[in-house]
């Protein structure tokens, strides 16, 4: 009978001609779709918000450019004797080499108001404006800008271009604006600071990045490194091993940082210290949520590999 009187009350016959009834027979069923991917979602937040930046320095402003790749080469000495009155060529040259260097900032007109210039504060100069300038406008001044850049100020250097390219750029630059005449002894100042009528030899130069990877790589070939890779090989069963492998993004990296460089001297500054930037320290934030034993094998396994480096360092 009880059985009967449930019919009658849900009659879907009904149900299906009035969404509205049906609807609340199938909300309960969206509450409980939507906390199983909150749920989902808050299980898999750790890897979600894994964060993998290689170990390491990292530099919280993030101004410094490092110095790009560059291949040296011999630069050419100058005809001083040319640099008072410039031919025709030489400043077509300099059109050329300003279109394709500077116009992006300085514009057309060198009113500094190239597209790439405007976000720049200061503002590229405008070399029509007489005042105001950082190095000046002399002969040496432009050579020195151009020599040196004023990095600080967003102008690039431009050593790269050989003395006499830079030369002519700047015999255009003058042909965009009104300068002060160049004088001879100007010219033998500049001769004097720069060598242009020696010509130069100019290293290859390599980012300091680069470098560093490199001397590394040549680390690894080192005798002590053979012996902490050793040392990892024989001992990756280890439970301090395996928690490394487990909660480090690069653990040889971790590994080779802890033994060329210190580690703290007690478990608890240990953990204080890499809960705070788990991340510089080449470990993934999930090594947070690690119990104290567990912190204690991997604090132990790290002491071990950089006490091995004094003792193959004693050696
Ligand atoms: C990325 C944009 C940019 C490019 C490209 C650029 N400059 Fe500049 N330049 C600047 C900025 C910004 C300043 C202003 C620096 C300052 O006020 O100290 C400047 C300043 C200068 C000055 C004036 C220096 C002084 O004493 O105040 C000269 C000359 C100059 N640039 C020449 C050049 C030449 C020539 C080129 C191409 C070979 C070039 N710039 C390419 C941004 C640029």
């Amino acid at each position: 009978m009880n059985r009967k009187k449930v019919e009658d009350e849900i009659n879907f016959k009904e149900l299906l001609s009035n969404p509205l009834r049906l609807f609340a027979i199938v909300y309960p069923y969206f509450f409980i779709v939507i906390i199983l991917i909150g749920i989902f979602y808050v299980k898999n937040l750790d890897s979600i918000s894994y964060n993998t930046i290689p170990v390491s320095y990292i530099d919280s402003l993030n101004v410094e450019r490092d110095i790009p790749l560059k291949k040296g080469g011999i630069m050419p000495a100058v005809d001083l004797s040319k640099i008072k009155s410039p031919d025709q060529t030489i400043i077509d040259k300099g059109k050329e080499l300003y279109d394709a260097n500077c116009l992006s900032c300085h514009g057309a007109q060198g009113m500094g108001d190239g597209p790439a210039g405007v976000a720049l504060n200061p503002k590229p100069r405008n070399f029509q404006e007489e005042t105001g300038w950082t190095n000046g406008r002399n002969f040496q001044d432009l050579y020195k800008t151009l020599q040196e850049g004023i990095i600080k100020n967003g102008m690039a250097a431009y050593e790269y271009l050989s003395p006499a390219d830079r030369i002519s750029i700047i015999h255009y630059m003058r042909t965009l604006a009104e300068y002060p005449e160049i004088t001879e002894e100007q010219i033998s100042e500049v001769d004097l600071a720069y060598r242009l009528s020696e010509g130069t030899n100019v290293p290859n130069q390599i980012p300091v990045k680069k470098s560093e990877s490199l001397i590394i790589k040549e680390f690894k070939n080192s005798e002590s490194q053979a012996g902490l890779f050793n040392y990892l090989e024989k001992t990756s069963e280890l439970p301090g091993a395996r928690l490394l492998k487990e909660y480090s993004f690069d653990p040889a990296a971790v590994a080779q940082s802890t033994f060329y460089g210190e580690i703290e001297s007690t478990t608890d500054d240990f953990i204080k210290s890499v809960s705070l930037a788990p991340n510089e320290r080449g470990f993934n934030s999930s090594i947070i949520s690690l119990d104290k034993s567990n912190w204690q094998n991997l604090f132990t396994y790290l002491r071990q590999i950089a006490n091995l480096n004094k003792q193959i360092d004693a050696k």
